[in-house]
Parts: structure tokens; C-alpha cells; sequence
């Protein structure tokens, strides 16, 4: 092993999404297996110790790739030399909180968090927000890095992309492999628009394969736009392995490129695409190359699809006028 370790800061380590992805990285998932990396962990005070505990367990996986583990409860010193950023800690919704409540607690954690990752972080650093709302919580973080190109700023939506992947494999009985440019646009809530408008099932347009124009309607966009909340509902607690696995996609897919021939989906800085306001974090089918994730140009958008999307990039608007309001932006 002759590369230097890349440096990955994680907040939220001592959560449940960073006890699922912290073990992967470590195992070089993350990066690919001839990556060292060098964790560092970021939490509140509060929760130093329970990730002193999962730093612990690490160590005891005893893995090849991993060379050090460093914990933080600030965030200038976690983000320094950080060549990637997984921005996963953040304020839950909780009783009685409205949404303009959870925006500005959420503005207390991401503010100061863009502020050191412009301070401190590697030139190369690439950022993924996990953390909910996560596409308005990397706005929030894009907005106090001025000096990081905007486009290092996304947020994950590559748990609904999978979701989607998924939903339409078990309807049809074929294997994911074979599902090939399904999309999500929008925001990662229940209005986001998963799209199979250009998807191909073995090679054959998805539209010619399902006519079922109600399964997509009322089942298919439904299911995954939902299956956050569906988790919440069946498990008392959030998704936290299957969205630690779609940080460890969206990071991997950025770093190693997207495959010859297909697309995957993420919340990238709008360029003013599709009628989606330049600036927006939206969610796009996007290629990945040479270490860039570039929205895929020239797609026809269908009245079904025009409507959808522009009602969850509304809501984007929405979310970023409040946190403007706010003065968090
Ligand atoms: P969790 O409550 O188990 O863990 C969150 C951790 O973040 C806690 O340990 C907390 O101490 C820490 N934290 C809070 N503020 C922090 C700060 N300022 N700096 C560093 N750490 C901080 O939650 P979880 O289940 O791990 O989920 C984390 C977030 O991910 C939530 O906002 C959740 O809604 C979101 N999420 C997003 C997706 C997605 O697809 N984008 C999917 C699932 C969950
Ligand atoms: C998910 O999609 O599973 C989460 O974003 C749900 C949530 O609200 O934490």
C-alpha cells in the first residue's frame, strides 16, 4: 500500500447511521480497496463518548485499510484536511417543532460546519449531506464555503434512488443489474418524483415493459417517496444501514465514475436544468466522471413528469426562501 490515507470526517459518528457506515468505510468500501483512510469523527460533547465506544470497536476490527481514528467535538478541527465529508448529524424533528424550527436548529449545526470546511478542508474535498433536509442543509453548508467550488455540495438521494431500483426489480422479477436510467428529481422528502421516463428494463425502454400507468402512479411513486416514513413506522427509528449503504454508493460513484451506458441520481447544485432554479440543491440523474457528477443534458420531460417535478422543486424554493428568511443563507 503506497497511497497516503484519505482523510474522512464523519458528524453524527455516534448515531445509527455511523454505526452502519463507519465499519464500511473502514473496510475500504467507501473508496475502493486499495484506499487507506483516516477517520475523523464529529459529535456533540454529549456523544464524545459513545464515539470514543464505536472508535473502539473499530480498532478491534483490525482493518487493513484504516490508519487512524481521531474524534472531535468541533467542527474547524474534524473538517481540517478532510478530502471528504459526510455530513450525517443532524437536529430531528422533535414534538412540537415546526418545520421553520427544525430549518434554523439545523442552520446552528450546518453554518458553522460550511464555515470550517471553507476554513480547513482539503482542496479535493467532495461533501455528501445526509443529514435531513439534507438537500436545504447542504445549501446552508454551500452557502458558508464560498471559497469550495459550489459543485463539492451534495445531498443523498441516492437511499430513494435504491428504493426505486428495488420497488421496480421485485414488480418486474428481474435483477437490479438489469434495471438501467431510473431517476429521482427533486427534493429528498415525500414530494420528490422518482422517474422510470427514460429507464430501460434489459435493454428495452422501462415505459414499453410497464403500462400500468396506476401501479406507477398510486404504488410505484408512493412507495419510494414514502419509504422513509414506512421504515419510521415498521422499525420505531429511522433507516440507518440501508442509508449508510447509499452514502457509501453516492461517495463511491463520485470517486469512481458512473458505468458506460447508465445513470444514478443525486442532489447536485442546479446549473438551471430543467427549469430547476439555478443554485437549488435538486435532485437530477447525474453521470460521474473523472471525479465530477455532471446532470445528464437533453432528456425530454413529459407532462406527467413536468408536473411532479416542478411541484417538489417548489418545495426546494420554499425550504431555501424560509432559511433566507432566516438569515441562515
Ligand atoms: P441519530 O439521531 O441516530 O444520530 C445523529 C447523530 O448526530 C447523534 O449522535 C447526534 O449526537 C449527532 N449530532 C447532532 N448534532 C451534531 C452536530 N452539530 N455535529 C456532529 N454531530 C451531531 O440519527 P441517524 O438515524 O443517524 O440519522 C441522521 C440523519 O440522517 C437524520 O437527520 C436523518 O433524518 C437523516 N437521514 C437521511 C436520509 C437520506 O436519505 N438523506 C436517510 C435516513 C436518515
Ligand atoms: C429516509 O428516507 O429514510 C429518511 O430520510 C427518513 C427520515 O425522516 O429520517
Amino acid at each position: 500500500m503506497t497511497q497516503a490515507p484519505v482523510n474522512v470526517t464523519v458528524t453524527g459518528a455516534a448515531g445509527q447511521i455511523g454505526y452502519a457506515l463507519l465499519f464500511r468505510i473502514a473496510s475500504g468500501q467507501l473508496l475502493g480497496p486499495d484506499t487507506p483512510v483516516k477517520l475523523r469523527l464529529l459529535e456533540i460533547p454529549q456523544a464524545v463518548k459513545a464515539a470514543e465506544g464505536t472508535a473502539m470497536e473499530l480498532e478491534d476490527g483490525a482493518f487493513p485499510l484504516l490508519s487512524g481514528i481521531d474524534i472531535f467535538d468541533d467542527p474547524k478541527q474534524a473538517f481540517e484536511g478532510a478530502n471528504v465529508a459526510l455530513l450525517v448529524g443532524a437536529r430531528p424533528r422533535a414534538k412540537g417543532m415546526e418545520r421553520g424550527d427544525l430549518l434554523e436548529a439545523n442552520g446552528g449545526i450546518f453554518k458553522p460546519q460550511g464555515e470550517a470546511i471553507n476554513a480547513g478542508a482539503a482542496s479535493d474535498i467532495k461533501v455528501l449531506v445526509v443529514g435531513n433536509p439534507a438537500n436545504t442543509n447542504a445549501l446552508i453548508a454551500q452557502a458558508h464555503a464560498p471559497d469550495v467550488p459550489a459543485d463539492r455540495f451534495t445531498a443523498m438521494t441516492r437511499l430513494d434512488h435504491n428504493r426505486a431500483l428495488a420497488q421496480l426489480s421485485k414488480k418486474l422479477g428481474v435483477p437490479v443489474t438489469e434495471l438501467k436510467k431510473v431517476a429521482i428529481w427533486g427534493n429528498h422528502s415525500a414530494t420528490q418524483y422518482p422517474s422510470i421516463a427514460h429507464a430501460e428494463v434489459s435493454g428495452k425502454p422501462a415505459t414499453e415493459v410497464i403500462t400500468d400507468q396506476q401501479w406507477l402512479a398510486d404504488d410505484f411513486i408512493p412507495t419510494v417517496a414514502k419509504r422513509g416514513a414506512a421504515i419510521i413506522e415498521a422499525r420505531g427509528l429511522s433507516s440507518a444501514a440501508s442509508a449508510a449503504s447509499a452514502a457509501i454508493d453516492h461517495v463511491y460513484t463520485w470517486v469512481n465514475g458512473t458505468p458506460e451506458g447508465d445513470w444514478t441520481s443525486a442532489a447536485v447544485v442546479s446549473d438551471g436544468s430543467y427549469g430547476v432554479p439555478e443554485g437549488l440543491i435538486s435532485s437530477f440523474p447525474v453521470t460521474a466522471s473523472n471525479g465530477e457528477y455532471k446532470i445528464v443534458q437533453g432528456l425530454e420531460i413529459d407532462d406527467f413528469s413536468r408536473a411532479r417535478i416542478d411541484a417538489s422543486v417548489n418545495e426546494l424554493a420554499e425550504e431555501r426562501d424560509a432559511v433566507k428568511k432566516l438569515g441562515l443563507i
